[in-house]
């Protein structure tokens, strides 16, 4: 479980492709895996497009680029996408519904040895764990939108999990190149369960017209120096993220510090989903 070479990301959405494009950066060999070979080329091309602004940055060499994306192949087909791997992250949404039937299927179809991850933001990992017969190998990761920038992963233990495991997901978390902290499987973790609070009261003081939305975040930049304001965060995590960890967190931890705004209910209903679409508190191009 120690020596991970092979990794397979399943989901290739935001979260998916960022931790696919950082692992294969970083020297492993990627299987990137989603329900169809559109989502895995849409996946392929953020990557593509993410390695070239890297370029162009200077964060990394033009061979560095082509040497990562050899690393990476996708691939629709679950089965064969995890049969090799040393090491599964699973980045599908936020549904632990679904994220239980991936690791039910998971268990049966990746080698004994392997080492199991789900990115979730906020679910319980022993409730994902269950679902399999070997909840010892499996750990949170959860990564940080832009995953390519932010230097955070948080690795979240359940009861069940080894401490092997954990090893294991500190050593790739090393590799990787980012921080990591190690956090008890408590709902919302350490971060989201701070993150969603400071974003969810931002949009009740836009509700009350408290202020605008660019001067409530202009009171977090300049005022507290985030490096972006809780609204214009939100749009980049994606309002439909953040709704479903509120209602997560409201019904785990029942204070109505998590009680999601009416104002987040209406523009998810709406499919202002934020920077994904094009709008949500801001608009973007
Ligand atoms: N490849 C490599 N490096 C890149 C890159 C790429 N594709 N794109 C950007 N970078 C580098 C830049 O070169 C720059 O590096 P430098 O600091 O050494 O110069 C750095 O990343 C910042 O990039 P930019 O200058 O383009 O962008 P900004 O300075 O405007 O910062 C931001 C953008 C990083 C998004 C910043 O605003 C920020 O940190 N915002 C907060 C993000 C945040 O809080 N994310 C967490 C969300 S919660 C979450 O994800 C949890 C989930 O469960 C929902």
């Amino acid at each position: 479980m120690l020596d991970i070479e092979r990794v397979t990301v399943i989901g290739a959405g935001t979260m998916g492709h960022g931790i696919a494009q950082v692992a294969a950066a970083s020297g492993f060999i990627v299987v990137l895996n989603d329900v169809s070979a559109d989502l895995t080329a849409k996946g392929l091309s953020a990557i593509e497009a993410s390695l070239a602004k890297g370029v162009e940055k200077g964060k990394m060499s033009a061979a560095d680029r082509a040497a990562a994306l050899s690393r990476l192949r996708p691939s629709a087909d679950l089965e064969a996408a995890v049969r090799d791997a040393d090491l599964v992250v699973e980045a599908v949404p936020e549904s632990l519904d679904l994220k239980r039937r991936i690791f039910e299927r998971l268990d049966a179809l990746v080698p004994e040895g392997a080492l199991l991850a789900t990115n979730t933001s906020s679910l319980s990992v022993a409730a994902i764990a269950g679902a399999t017969r070997s909840p010892q190998r499996v750990v949170g990761m959860h990564f940080f939108n832009p995953v390519v920038v932010m230097p955070l992963l948080e690795i979240v233990r359940s009861e069940a999990t080894s401490d092997v495991a954990v090893r294991a997901a500190l050593e790739f978390g090393r590799r990787l190149g980012k921080e990591t902290i190690v956090v008890r499987d408590a709902p919302g973790f350490a971060t989201s369960r701070l993150g969603v609070v400071l974003g969810l009261e931002a949009i009740r003081m836009l509700e009350q017209g408290v202020a605008s939305a660019e001067d409530i975040d202009k009171a977090m930049t300049l005022g507290y120096r985030h490096p972006m304001g809780p609204l214009r965060l939100t749009d980049l995590v994606g309002l439909d993220v953040r709704l479903a960890i509120a209602r997560h967190l409201h019904a785990e931890l029942g204070s109505d510090a998590f009680r999601p705004p009416d104002l987040l209910e209406r523009m998810v209903a709406d499919g202002k989903l934020g920077k994904k679409t094009g709008g949500g508190f801001y608009r973007w191009e």
